[in-house]
């Protein structure tokens, strides 16, 4: 059985004290930074400069929901983030596409793509085989506490049934009722925002999703 990641997203932490939400994830195996451009969703959100004074062990998963991801790589790569993702409707063309995971390769990160719920996965062929992680959005992505589409983990089963060792992410209403739904599909990686840092005990919120 493969080991399920915990990504905690900080969308929903208090900001006003963003060190102390990191530190009360701790338990979590990845933390993710929801980068968003109010262009290609509808939201504004984060960049690197919220981060640099911020302490944590975690992982820095950055998920950039931006028009131009290109634009941004490098200064999420100067922070030291383990793993970058763009979005597969931001960059259509199959050179962009692999242009932008061998800048985040070469920069030392790992390279996800990611798919909003009407992009299917014959749309990803052409880089599969280069990204580190595939992210299925089981919401619209902009914000957080919307409900899961169940729809969405069909992708998911054809995903996993082909590609047995690839990382697959969900994120977008993820909690305790859908977490075991995204497992059996095949999920291994899980994002949620509000099932956790609305949790009052967040290490039970982290362990829960784990053994979901
Ligand atoms: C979607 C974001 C998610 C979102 C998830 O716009 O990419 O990370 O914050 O929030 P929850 O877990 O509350 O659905």
């Amino acid at each position: 059985m493969k080991k399920i990641l915990v990504t905690p997203s900080i969308l929903s932490a208090d900001l006003s004290c963003l060190q102390k939400e990191i530190d009360s994830v701790m338990t979590a195996d990845w933390i993710q930074v929801d980068v968003m451009d109010g262009h290609f969703v509808p939201n504004l959100t984060f960049g690197a400069p919220l981060l640099k004074g911020i302490k944590t062990k975690l992982p820095l998963d950055i998920h950039l929901m931006v028009e131009n991801p290109a634009e941004r790589i490098e200064e999420f790569l100067q922070i030291g983030a383990k793993n970058i993702t763009f979005h597969a409707e931001a960059v259509r063309d199959t050179k962009a596409r692999k242009d932008l995971i061998a800048t985040i390769h070469t920069g030392g990160a790992t390279a996800g793509i990611a798919i909003n719920p009407e992009t299917s996965v014959e749309d990803i062929l052409d880089v599969i085989d280069e990204v580190d992680l595939v992210l299925v959005m089981s919401v619209h992505p902009g914000f957080s506490g919307q409900k899961f589409l169940h729809e969405v983990l069909e992708k998911v089963k054809l995903l996993r049934a082909k590609h047995p060792d690839l990382m697959i992410q969900m994120d977008g209403g993820v909690d305790l009722q859908t977490a075991p739904l995204c497992v059996k599909a095949g999920a291994n990686n899980l994002v949620a925002a509000s099932a956790i840092f609305g949790a009052a005990d967040r290490a039970k919120a982290i362990d829960s999703l784990r053994n979901a």
